[in-house]
């Protein structure tokens, strides 16, 4: 059967475009501010480990699994994935898969919205001086007065829900490519630059310590769950951002080498972002599981304590804003793309519908710092109960069902002529991975977490 060339939303200019997509789509608030704050949750080294365990046999894999299937598939998850399953016999019951998708990204999206909106106001207040010369304590108060205000974590949050849906309402688009080849490098500098504050303010062994040596006692039952769902999030797996980015990925583009490039600037930003962060947690005596205020706490002090700190602080800031604005676009872009197809609407009509729903679930978020903070979910508040759901559970399932789809279901010769690895060696491995490696260690790890829950 003759394969569409293009998908109907368009199509990356070249290799390199898709690259920066997926690389705007994968760095995000994910590697600034939910790494590190996890992991100072999670005791540090030993945590980090598993993490980069999971990128490794379980990430890297599943990305190229689900390249394959966005590519071949050429539109959005759910009709993707229908198509896909005609094409190999398989029943059409593995739209659902696309439609877990469409729910996952939808979901983060509502709170990731608030949280960006966090670095929205933090290019307002460092840009003002209210850090400079700070300590610790007034750091601290300055973020919780801000979670403590439904208003203005309201306020911001509808900035950012403005700003992604216009860019998606406008479609698949060279802005978001000329945004992540300037401001990528950009952030990477301004991460370096705060390592080597950090070098010089003296905590920087202490924090490389924390982060990459073993300290297994402070694991707990959940922390492997946690590191393997953030190696989902934060490579944006699982629920089909990356299937809609590889949509829209031409032809005769290497989908292994591609990925490979990805997660690796991917991990990169993640772990100089740790450098930068925990020398600072330990220098000002702060507390490394302090939870998601970390970064809003630490890195402010540094811009309050420096030359030059208002003028980075805000480049910062504004820089981790663009991440997470490359990102979000990615999160609500399969939706969109379905609904685009299956309603024939336009999409700014879509943009503006899906828009305002996300927007009124982000205040589930917005209210679970403040009003609702001790409405809980299994001991969870909204915010922890639906970040958890995402990306620790529902990540890894849509992750489990593409490999096993692209390991078992589809026809073989179609995988490999989809893929084009020319090793043998490359594409073997890569085969083992998706067939067994990758499922067996997801469930593993879900089967071991809830062994050591009820065991605990
Ligand atoms: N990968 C993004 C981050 O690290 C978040 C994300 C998750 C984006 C899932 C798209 C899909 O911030």
């Amino acid at each position: 059967m003759p394969r569409a060339s293009q998908s109907i939303h368009g199509i990356w200019g070249s290799r390199l475009t898709f690259i920066l997509a997926a690389t705007g789509s994968a760095v995000g608030l994910g590697n600034i501010w939910k790494f590190p704050y996890i992991t100072g949750e999670n005791g540090g080294g030993a945590f980090v480990l598993m993490y980069l365990f999971c990128i490794l046999i379980v990430g890297i894999p599943i990305m190229m699994a689900e390249v394959l299937l966005g590519r071949r598939g050429r539109q959005s998850p759910v009709n993707a994935m229908i198509e896909l399953a005609r094409e190999a016999g398989a029943p059409r019951v593995w739209g659902l898969l696309g439609w877990i998708g469409v729910v996952a990204g939808f979901l983060i999206l509502s709170y990731y919205s608030v949280i960006a909106g966090w670095a929205l106001e933090y290019v307002l207040r460092v840009g003002e001086g209210t850090f400079i010369g700070a300590k610790s304590e007034f750091a601290g108060s300055a973020f919780n007065e801000l979670t403590a205000s439904p208003g203005r974590l309201a306020f911001w949050h509808t900035v950012f829900m403005f700003m992604t849906m216009f860019v998606v309402a406008k479609g698949v688009n060279r802005g978001l490519e000329a945004a992540v080849r300037i401001l990528m490098p950009a952030l990477l500098v301004l991460l370096m630059i705060l390592i080597g504050y950090a070098v010089n303010s003296g905590s920087f062994m202490q924090g490389f310590d924390f982060l990459f040596s073993m300290r297994t006692e402070n694991l707990n039952a959940n922390s492997l769950v946690i590191a393997m769902g953030h190696a989902f999030f934060t490579l944006s797996l699982g629920m089909g951002a990356i299937m809609i980015y590889g949509a829209y990925m031409p032809r005769n583009a290497s989908i292994g080498a591609t990925v490979c490039v990805v997660a690796l600037l991917d991990t990169l930003v993640a772990l100089v972002a740790g450098l930068a962060i925990f020398p600072l947690v330990f220098a000002n005596g702060l507390e490394a599981g302090a939870g998601p205020g970390l970064m809003f706490v630490t890195l402010p002090l540094a811009f309050g304590n420096m030359p030059f700190g208002s003028f980075f602080g805000v480049l910062f800031f504004v820089l981790v804003s663009f991440a997470a604005w490359s990102s979000s676009i990615s999160l609500i872009e399969p939706a969109v793309a379905w609904m685009v197809e299956r309603f024939g609407m336009s999409r700014v009509k879509t943009s503006i519908g899906l828009g305002i729903a996300v927007w009124l679930v982000g205040l589930g978020t917005v209210f679970s710092f403040n009003i609702w903070k001790s409405f809980n979910v299994f001991g969870l508040t909204f915010f922890d109960a639906l970040d958890f759901l995402t990306a620790n559970i529902m990540l890894p399932l849509g992750g489990v069902a593409i490999a096993v789809f692209a390991g078992w279901v589809m026809r073989e010769p179609d995988v490999h002529a989809e893929l084009a690895i020319e090793s043998k060696t490359i594409y073997r491995t890569w085969r083992f991975l998706v067939r067994f490696v990758s499922p067996a260690a997801v469930l593993f790890i879900f089967a071991l977490t809830m062994y050591r829950y009820f065991t605990q």
